[in-house]
């Protein structure tokens, strides 16, 4: 049988085919505009994730035996606002996890509502990314929209209706909400109402690995399909990722370079910090996970190579930088300000440390370093919490690059282990469809079977001790710089 994962991803769909062995028989990519309408907002039109989604999946089997094709499940960009009206037509542009509109609306439900009471309802706090605020954003700055809103979806659970005509979501994406009550799997009745809706207006909401139904007869013969294929709820790109890469089960950590960069840590149980520093969500394996989620990752490198510096040669770039943990330039990397751990909407990135001397090499090095010093301010809380890691697999395209691999290994101090595939998201979508159509029991039995580590960068303690005392120096910028973003972005 064959399945497909979608990753629905910032920057493009990818979509991937896996056979019932986990083997991976063809992998393609749709790219769909981004919308920046003003500085710090990210939109999206729901209508392009489609229009690319249904032209990947037509150019993904096109060569392949059709008849094969048994499920559909995803990966998908989490917390975007996509709200329907009842028509089921999309309002307005999707508000995506990266946008920073929604500052005085956190400030009211962290501040007024209190972190305390959302802590206890949803398990974590309010980030800017987050829905729950970008509905009180529609609610407070566009009342006519908010007036027409039917059904609130996330922008993977769009594709779902759009192939199954069935409004649902799954527990992993439904957990950066703010509306779901993440340790007991429901949605918030306490949440609804202080953001105005009732929970009609909210999807269905499935374990990962359930089928929410079928592709609608319409769809399946124009994509050449049979009329049973099943799709599976799927997962948020990260919980989806972590399946992709085998990171279920009790504490193991997976690393995602996309466009975010996140720290995932699978728990058999449920469990929140103090200080709700870290998300606290459900897992796609039917359990847990803590995560760290910094805002841009290899976005700020994409930025650097193809805004700034004017080059597609991203690895020729990197063949000249030799002097790990000598640099004398850092760079921090909040482009669209920053969740994790700062939660700082108003962060921007800055270099710091140039001299005379400093070489276009020195900067990509800090642009590459800042990012790995950046998840390592997460790894940190998880130290706090008593989390012991010694190892973490690794995804996303930043992967691709043996030495950003070489510096997460020694700045966090972890042992990296490369997947077979570093397609965390559409691989984990994929298996999420296997397990739904019953191929296997369980996500961690089709983890153990299909997920192969193909290498691990160990860290050297010498470079670990070096990236500890520039680490330490990094620590220090952002509290300097904070007092002059907050002037910078009045
Ligand atoms: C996670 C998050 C990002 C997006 C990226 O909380 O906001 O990783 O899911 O697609």
């Amino acid at each position: 049988m064959l399945y497909i994962g979608v990753d629905l991803g910032t920057s493009a769909v990818k979509l991937l085919l896996m056979d019932s062995e986990g083997k991976i028989k063809n992998i393609v990519s749709r790219e769909y505009p981004l919308y920046f309408p003003h500085p710090g907002w990210s939109e999206q039109k729901p209508e392009d994730w489609w229009t690319q989604t249904v032209e990947g999946i037509k150019e993904l089997i096109q060569d392949a035996d059709k008849s094969q094709v048994a499920g559909i499940s995803f990966g998908g960009q989490m917390h975007g606002l996509v709200i329907l009206d009842k028509e089921d037509t999309v309002i307005r542009p999707a508000i995506l996890w990266n946008d920073g509109r929604t500052y005085e609306e956190c400030d009211y439900l962290n501040n007024v509502i209190g972190k305390e009471k959302l802590s206890e309802y949803t398990a974590n706090i309010s980030f800017t990314g987050f829905t729950a605020p970008k509905i009180l954003w529609v609610k407070n700055k566009e009342p006519e929209n908010f007036a027409k809103i039917e059904k609130i979806m996330l922008p993977k659970d769009y594709i779902a209706y759009k192939l199954t005509g069935v409004h649902c979501t799954d527990v992993s994406d439904a957990s950066g909400m703010l509306l779901f009550d993440v340790k007991n799997r429901t949605w918030s009745k306490e949440m609804c109402e202080i953001c105005g809706i009732t929970e009609d207006k909210l999807a269905k909401c499935y374990e990962s690995y359930e089928a929410v139904g079928t592709v609608l007869p319409e769809i399946a013969d124009e994509l050449g399909i049979p009329h049973n294929v099943v799709v599976a709820a799927g997962a948020g790109d990260n919980a989806a990722a972590a399946v992709g890469t085998g990171t279920v089960g009790d504490n193991m950590c997976n690393i995602s370079l996309g466009t975010s960069g996140t720290i995932f840590i699978s728990s058999k149980n449920f469990g929140v910090d103090k200080f709700n520093a870290l998300h606290s969500f459900a897992h796609a394996d039917g359990k847990y996970h803590l995560m760290g989620c910094m805002l841009s990752a290899a976005s700020c490198n994409k930025w650097w190579m193809d805004e700034i510096i004017k080059t597609k040669e991203y690895a020729n770039e990197q063949k000249g930088i030799e002097k790990l943990g000598e640099n004398h330039v850092y760079f921090l990397p909040y482009l669209m300000g920053e969740r994790s751990p700062h939660n700082n909407p108003n962060a921007r990135a800055t270099f710091i440390g140039m001299t005379m001397d400093t070489t276009r090499e020195d900067m990509t090095q800090a642009v590459l370093e800042g990012v790995a010093f950046a998840l390592r301010d997460s790894l940190e809380v998880a130290k706090s919490l008593g989390i012991k890691l010694e190892r973490t697999k690794i995804c996303g395209g930043g992967a691709k690059s043996p030495l950003w691999k070489k510096m997460i290994a020694n700045i966090l101090n972890l042992k990296v282990d490369v997947i077979e595939s570093e397609e965390g998201p559409a691989m984990g979508g994929a298996m999420l469809a296997a397990v739904a159509c019953g191929e296997y029991k369980s996500v961690e039995e089709i983890a153990a079977k299909v997920v192969k580590i193909v290498d691990t960068v160990e860290p050297d303690p010498e470079l670990v001790k070096k990236y500890d005392e520039r680490y330490a120096q990094f620590k220090e910028i952002y509290p300097a710089c904070k007092p002059v973003f907050d002037i910078i972005t009045k």
